[in-house]
């Protein structure tokens, strides 16, 4: 099969520049990788589900550039985005006698590219790395921009470092064997690019969310480049996320209190980003900031995808305290002061407190 490159996004970053390649037949073919420096190991990290799926067919590209091609599975899942984790990256690299000259390959969703990314930020103090992202929010969010990192217990991506890969292949048709929910989840990272940078973009997913359900491979594919252009334009003007960087988190101070005070895994990510972003409307709302037509529209989309809108309980005395106490330990935090990213109806989000009280009716009112 020859390989069909629909579009190519370009990261701009300087000497840390690199492209997003979107499109078909891309990962299995070798000349995909045929711009990547030489290298006696690549090292192709995944997981027990992407392995049996996907591995093979990277790995026999990459054996036209590289001598020794190894492979690292890992446990599926984000409640093993862990040190645990990470230190089998570390004791395979070791093990298999990997140099510093290296090139690591995460082959799967954003738990793998997040840890990979993290163990090649590490490993002998850096080594090259590249994203073959394989669910489709991480080919419209976690596989670009560089943020690499594991949990901790008590935060989300709480310990991590900022590293960029030398390129990222989003191959569409490796989405056909997501799982639906899996499908919907990564809908929450490109509807987020609507409401903080682009209204025609949003009018876009609302005319073919059907078709992105259906997967479309055009839509796929014109969905994973506009959210990619989009990254790329805040990326580049902020890499370490000193302002506006922040606004990519759109739903994930509410999001990322869900998934720790469930406990990783059980809610996906994207799913607790799409009931955050709900969240949020509202506290925009709040904050005289968007009208109830603006957040009912954006509820209504997030709802169409497959997407909860009624955030779980995480305490049955006081669930709004609960929140307010995770949220707290947000990275965005300022001296124990939440901040939240909040929209505007002109397509801009920009970050802002919210006295507790406000943030309790946004909670309760939000919460089953
Ligand atoms: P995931 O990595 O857990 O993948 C979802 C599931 O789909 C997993 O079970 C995986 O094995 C499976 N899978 C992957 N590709 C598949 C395929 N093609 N066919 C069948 N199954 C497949 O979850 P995710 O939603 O990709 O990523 C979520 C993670 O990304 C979270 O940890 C989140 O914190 C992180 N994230 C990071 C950034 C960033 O900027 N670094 C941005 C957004 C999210
Ligand atoms: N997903 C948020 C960021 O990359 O900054």
């Amino acid at each position: 099969m020859t390989k069909s490159t629909l579009s190519t996004v370009s990261i701009d970053l300087g000497e840390r520049s690199y492209p997003i390649h979107i499109g078909s037949n891309l990962f299995g073919t070798a000349s995909s990788y045929a711009s990547l420096p030489k290298a006696s190991h690549a090292v192709v990290v995944t997981n027990t589900t992407v392995s049996p799926l996907y591995a093979d067919a990277l790995m026999s590209a990459l054996g036209a550039h590289y001598p020794a091609v190894e492979l690292v599975v890992l446990p599926d899942g984000e409640s093993n985005k862990n040190w645990q984790t990470l230190n089998d990256i570390f004791d395979a690299l070791l093990g298999k006698g990997c140099d510093r000259k290296t090139i690591l390959f995460a082959l799967g969703g954003g738990v793998i590219g997040d840890m990979t990314g993290f163990a090649a930020a590490s490993y002998m103090r850096g080594v090259p790395f590249v994203q073959v992202p394989t669910t489709l929010l991480s080919q419209v969010d976690s596989s670009v921009g560089g943020k690499t990192g594991i949990n901790h217990p008590l935060g989300k991506n709480m310990i991590g470092a900022f590293y960029q890969p030398l390129l990222v292949v989003c191959d569409i048709d490796t989405l056909i064997t997501l799982p639906a929910r899996e499908l919907s989840a990564g809908l929450a990272e490109v509807i987020k690019y609507g409401p903080i940078a682009d209204l025609g973009f949003l009018d876009w997913i609302e005319a073919n969310l059907q078709a992105l359900l259906d997967r479309n491979p055009e839509a796929l594919a014109y969905a994973v480049q506009r959210s990619c252009e989009i990254k790329s334009w805040v990326v580049g003007q902020d890499e370490r996320e000193a302002g506006l960087r922040a606004i990519l988190n759109f739903g994930h101070t509410f999001g990322h209190a869900i998934e720790a005070g469930l406990g990783y895994g059980e809610w996906l990510h994207g799913e607790a980003v799409g009931c955050g972003m709900v969240m949020a409307a509202h506290l925009s709302q709040r904050l005289g900031l968007v009208d109830a037509g603006f957040v009912s529209r954006l509820t209504g989309l997030i709802a169409r995808a497959g997407l909860p809108i009624k955030g779980p309980s995480l305490d049955a005395s006081d669930n709004a305290g609960r929140y307010l106490d995770l949220m707290r330990l947000d990275k965005k935090s300022e001296a124990g002061e939440i901040r939240f990213v909040v929209i505007d109806e002109t397509g801009h989000a920009f970050m802002r407190g919210a006295p507790d009280a406000v943030v309790r009716e946004v909670v309760d009112l939000c919460c089953i």
